[in-house]
C-alpha cells in the first residue's frame, strides 16, 4: 500500500537520548553521582551519569587537572541540537529517550511525581515537532507498584510516548523479578514496548588494574553490552515471555552478545540437569530463537557489519532499528558529522550493498515506522502487523 511504500523511505533513529532541563536541574541539585557540577578549576559544568569503572581512574579523583565525566555540552538537552543533528544527517524521526541513569536512583516517594514532571516535559519538547519527534517515556520504578503502573497508563494518554525506557536494574533486582510481571503485562496491554539500555557495567576488577589506561573503551564497548545481555538473558530464563506473551523489547546495542551466544544459552538449557528434573525442557518450550523472533528488537548500534548481519539473522529483518547513542559518541574534534550515523548506516549498507534492497529501508526506518505507527499514518488505522 502507499502508506507502507512512503513509510519505508523514512529515516528513523530509536536511540537517541535527551536529559531535559527539568532532569538536568535534578542531577544539579544531588551531591552524589549521578550529578551535574563543576570541578574547579574548570568552570565547565560535568555530567557523571555512571560511576567510575576503572579503580584507578583519574575520574574518582575530584581534583585531576581532566574533570570526570563529560562535558555538559548542550547537545544533551537543548531539543534545537537535536533537530540540527536530525536535519544535518536525513533522519526524519527521532523516539527520544531519556539518558541513564533515568530515574533509577530517586526516592521511592517522590519517583511519581518526578516521572510525571520529566515526561510531561519531554512529551511538550516532542509537541514543538510532532511528527518529527516521539519518546519513551521514564517509569518511576523505586516507587510503589500503583504509582508505576499509573504512569504506564498516563504515558499511554500523551500524544508522543511510544513505549518506555529501562536500565537493567529495574525494581533493583533485575529483569528476572517476578514483582514486574504486572509492570510488563501492563505494558504489553497499552502496546508499549521496553527500550532497555545499560548503565551499570560490570564490576570494576574484571577490567584489571590497568582498566583506566584505555581510557572508557573496556566499560564502554564490553562492560555495556555484556550488562545487558545477562539481563535479557535472566529475562528469558525467568520465564517472563511465557507469562506475558505480547511483552516487546528492544534491547540497546544491537542486543549486546544475545545474536552470538543464544545458540550457547539454548545449549546450556537442553543439558541442564535441574531444568530437566523442573519439568521444563517440553518440547513445546519457547527458545531463545522464538523470543528473538517474537519478543526481542534489537537496535542497530554496533558500528559494523558483522555485528548488524548477526543481530538480522537472529531476530529477523523485521526486528532490528537503526539508532545513534547521539549524544554521545560525539567526534572528538567537535565536528557536526557524527561517526555514528554514518558508520552506523554504513553497516547497514554493507550489509544490503544493493540499490533497491527493502531490508535497507526497513531496518533504517521500516520497521520502526510500523512498530512505533511513527508520523502521518497513526491516525490512519490499526497497526498494519
Ligand atoms: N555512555 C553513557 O553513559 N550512555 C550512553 O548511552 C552511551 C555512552
Ligand atoms: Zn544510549
Amino acid at each position: 500500500s502507499a502508506p507502507r511504500a512512503l513509510a519505508r523511505r523514512l529515516v528513523v533513529d530509536v536511540h537517541t537520548h535527551l536529559y531535559p532541563e527539568a532532569y538536568v536541574e535534578l542531577l544539579k541539585s544531588r551531591t552524589e553521582i549521578p550529578y551535574i557540577r563543576r570541578f574547579p578549576p574548570s568552570n565547565q559544568l560535568c555530567l557523571c551519569n555512571r560511576p567510575p569503572q576503572n579503580s584507578n581512574s583519574s575520574s574518582t579523583s575530584t581534583t585531576s587537572k581532566t574533570p570526570p565525566g563529560r562535558i555538559l555540552h548542550p547537545h544533551y538537552y537543548d531539543i534545537s541540537e537535536k533537530i540540527a543533528f536530525m536535519d544535518h544527517h536525513k533522519i526524519d524521526i527521532s523516539v527520544i529517550s531519556l539518558g541513564n541513569p533515568w530515574l533509577d536512583f530517586l526516592p521511592s516517594d517522590t519517583a511519581g511525581a518526578t516521572a510525571k514532571d520529566i515526561n510531561d516535559a519531554t512529551n511538550t519538547i516532542c509537541n514543538q515537532h510532532p511528527t518529527r519527534l516521539f519518546f519513551f517515556g521514564a517509569l518511576p520504578l523505586s516507587a510503589p507498584e500503583p504509582t508505576i503502573l499509573a504512569e504506564i497508563t498516563r504515558l499511554k494518554t500523551t500524544t508522543q510516548a511510544r513505549g518506555i525506557v529501562m536500565g537493567t536494574s529495574s525494581l533493583g533486582s533485575g529483569l528476572d523479578d517476578p514483582a514486574l510481571l504486572p509492570i510488563f503485562a501492563a505494558l504489553a496491554a497499552s502496546d508499549m514496548p521496553i527500550f532497555l539500555h545499560p548503565n551499570y557495567g560490570l564490576p570494576g576488577p574484571v577490567w584489571g588494574p590497568r582498566g583506566s589506561d584505555y581510557g572508557q573503551v573496556l566499560p564502554l564497548s564490553l562492560g555495556f553490552p555484556m550488562e545487558t545481555t545477562i539481563a535479557v538473558t535472566r529475562l528469558f530464563l525467568s520465564g517472563a515471555f511465557d507469562a506475558v506473551p505480547g511483552l516487546q523489547i528492544i534491547v540497546a546495542h544491537s542486543g549486546g552478545c544475545l545474536p552470538f551466544l543464544a545458540g550457547r544459552v539454548e545449549a546450556c538449557i537442553e543439558h541442564d540437569g535441574k531444568w530437566e528434573r523442573d519439568g521444563k525442557l517440553v518440547p513445546e518450550r519457547k527458545t531463545l530463537w522464538d523470543a528473538l523472533r517474537r519478543n526481542i528488537y534489537l537496535d542497530g548500534v554496533i558500528f559494523d557489519k558483522v555485528g548488524l548481519r548477526t543481530a538480522i539473522e537472529a531476530a529477523g529483518v523485521d526486528r532490528v532499528m537503526f539508532g545513534t547513542d547521539h549524544p554521545f559518541f560525539a567526534p572528538l574534534d567537535g565536528g557536526k558529522t557524527f561517526p555514528a550515523m554514518t558508520v552506523n548506516r554504513d553497516a547497514v549498507k554493507g550489509v544490503f550493498p544493493g540499490d533497491e534492497e527493502e531490508g535497507y529501508d526497513l531496518v533504517m526506518g521500516g520497521n520502526a515506522s510500523h512498530v512505533f505507527i511513527l508520523s502521518v499514518f497513526r491516525q490512519t488505522g490499526p497497526k498494519m502487523f
